[in-house]
This record gives structure tokens, sequence and C-alpha cells, in this order.
């Protein structure tokens, strides 16, 4: 009878937890790097009708340019149009922006693989110290411009004051 119980709480440590939740503890990741103040977006977007049309907004959010394949798409096919606060995968699963690598992951699936590796992007701690932690594909790439810049040349460092320190 006691090996009987053992194997049954045993076994519900292993399965008990629901699917979504193993793969979000599977990569333990930072937070999603928001502007201050912009989530949740449904305490907007909740009280907003739904205009599913491609456009440049002037109302809101009118700084963000879409350069990432922008012929073939449009925000909704990133952002769940019903609830703001969550993504869309193109199968039509809803992930949170916690998970926003496996929104990343459908069309760079190279860079996925090598990212889930610890190869691409940077990853904290290790199974021996410590909890890992995984910096999202956003805390470097902007998802609405992705491509890095050349960078501007810095003025020349302004030469130390003599004074200062004395
Ligand atoms: C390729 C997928 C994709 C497309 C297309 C896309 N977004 Fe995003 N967007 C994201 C992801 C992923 C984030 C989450 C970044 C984070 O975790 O902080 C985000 C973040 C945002 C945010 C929060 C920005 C902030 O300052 O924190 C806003 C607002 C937003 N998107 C609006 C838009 C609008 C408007 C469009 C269309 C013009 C658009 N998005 C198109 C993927 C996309
Ligand atoms: C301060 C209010 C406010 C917040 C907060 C806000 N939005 Fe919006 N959002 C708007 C308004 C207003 C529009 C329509 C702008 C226009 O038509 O010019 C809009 C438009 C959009 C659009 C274009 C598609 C559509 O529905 O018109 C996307 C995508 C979007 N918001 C995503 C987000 C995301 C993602 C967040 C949170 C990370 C967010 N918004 C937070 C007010 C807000
Ligand atoms: C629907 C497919 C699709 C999704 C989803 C997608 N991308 Fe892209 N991405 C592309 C395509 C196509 C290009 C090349 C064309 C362009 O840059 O406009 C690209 C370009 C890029 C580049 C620039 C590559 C270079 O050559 O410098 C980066 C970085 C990038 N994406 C990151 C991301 C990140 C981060 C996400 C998730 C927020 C994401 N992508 C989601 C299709 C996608
Ligand atoms: C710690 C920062 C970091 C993280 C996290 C990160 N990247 Fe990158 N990524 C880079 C850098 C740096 C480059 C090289 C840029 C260059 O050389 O122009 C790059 C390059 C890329 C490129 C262009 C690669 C090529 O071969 O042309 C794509 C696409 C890309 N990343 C997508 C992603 C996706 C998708 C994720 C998440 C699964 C991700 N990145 C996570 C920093 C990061």
């Amino acid at each position: 009878m006691k090996m009987v119980l053992l194997i049954i709480s045993v076994l519900s440590i292993g399965f008990g937890l629901p699917a979504s939740a193993a793969q979000h503890d599977e990569y333990p990741v930072a937070s999603p790097p928001f502007s201050e103040g912009i989530f949740p977006c449904s305490n907007c977007h909740a009280g907003l009708s739904l205009n599913t049309k491609k456009r440049a907004l002037k109302d809101e959010h009118a700084s963000i340019k879409l350069h990432h394949a922008e012929k073939e798409r449009w925000c909704l096919d990133c952002h769940h149009a019903r609830n703001r606060d969550k993504l869309k995968l193109a199968d039509g699963e809803i992930i949170n922006f916690t998970e926003s690598y496996r929104l990343c992951g459908q069309c760079h699936g190279n860079i996925y693989r090598d990212w889930r590796a610890g190869i691409h992007g940077k990853r904290v701690g290790s199974f021996k110290g410590g909890k890992r932690t995984y910096f999202l594909c956003v805390h470097c790439h902007n998802p609405h411009d992705p491509k890095f810049k050349p960078l501007k040349p810095e003025p020349p460092p302004n030469k130390p004051d003599p004074k200062h320190g004395r």
C-alpha cells in the first residue's frame, strides 16, 4: 500500500504540471523589455474598437515603424487582435510575451535552435550554479525593426577635468 502511494505521488510530481507551465520553466527568461506603463495593453485596448486595417498609426504608437518583412504583414500577425496582452502564432496559438522567442522561432528556426542551445544570444547561470536565465530575442532585437544599424561614430571623449577629485 505504501509503495502504491509512493508511486502515485512520484507520478503526480512528474505529470501534475500543465504542459504550458513545463514549457515555461524550461526557458526561464528575464522580464520582457516593455516601455514603462505600456503593459497591460488591455488598459487601453479593452476599450478600443478593433481596426484591422493596415495603416499609418497616428493616435498612439506613431513612433513604431514596421521594418521587418513589412510588405507581407501587419501588426496583428504577431499581436493578438482581441487580447492585446498576448502574442499570436501563425497556427493561431496564443502565447505570453514571456514566450516571444516562440514567435520569432517560427521564421528564424536555425537561430532559435542556437538560442535554445545557448550558442546565440546570452544566458546567465548554468545547470550547476543557480537558475539559468535566457534573454529574450527582443532584449537584443527590436521586433519591429530588428536589423542592427551601423553604429554612429561617437564624439571624442571629453578631457578629464584636472580639478576633479582633488
Ligand atoms: C514580428 C512580430 C511583430 C510585429 C509584426 C509587430 N509587433 Fe509589436 N511587438 C512584438 C513583440 C514580440 C513585442 C514584445 C517586446 C517585449 O517583450 O518587450 C512587441 C511590443 C510591442 C509594443 C510595446 C512596445 C514598448 O514600448 O514596450 C507595442 C506598443 C507594439 N508592439 C505595437 C505594435 C504595432 C502598432 C505594430 C504594427 C505597426 C506591431 N507591434 C507589429 C512583435 C511584433
Ligand atoms: C495609452 C493607450 C494604449 C496602450 C497602453 C496601448 N495601446 Fe495599442 N493602440 C492604442 C490606440 C489609440 C491605437 C490606434 C491608433 C491609431 O489608429 O492611430 C492602438 C493601436 C495598436 C495596434 C495597431 C492595430 C490596431 O488594433 O489598431 C497594435 C498592434 C497595438 N496597438 C498594440 C499594442 C500593444 C501590444 C500594447 C501593449 C504592449 C499596446 N498597444 C498598448 C492605444 C494604446
Ligand atoms: C513571419 C516570419 C517572421 C517572424 C515571425 C519573425 N521574423 Fe525576423 N525576419 C523575417 C524576414 C523575412 C526577415 C528579412 C527581411 C527583413 O528584414 O525585413 C527578418 C529579419 C530579421 C532580422 C534581421 C536579420 C539581418 O539580416 O540582420 C532579425 C534580427 C530578426 N528578423 C529577428 C526577429 C525577431 C527577434 C523576431 C521575433 C520578435 C522575428 N524576427 C520574427 C521573418 C520573420
Ligand atoms: C544577447 C543578445 C541577443 C539575443 C538574446 C538574441 N540575439 Fe540575435 N543577434 C545578436 C547579435 C549581436 C547578432 C549579430 C548582429 C550582426 O552581426 O549584425 C544577432 C544576429 C541575429 C540575426 C541575423 C543573423 C544572420 O545570420 O544574419 C537574426 C535573424 C537573429 N539574431 C535573431 C534572433 C532570434 C530569433 C533570437 C531569439 C531566439 C535572438 N536573435 C536572440 C544578439 C542577440
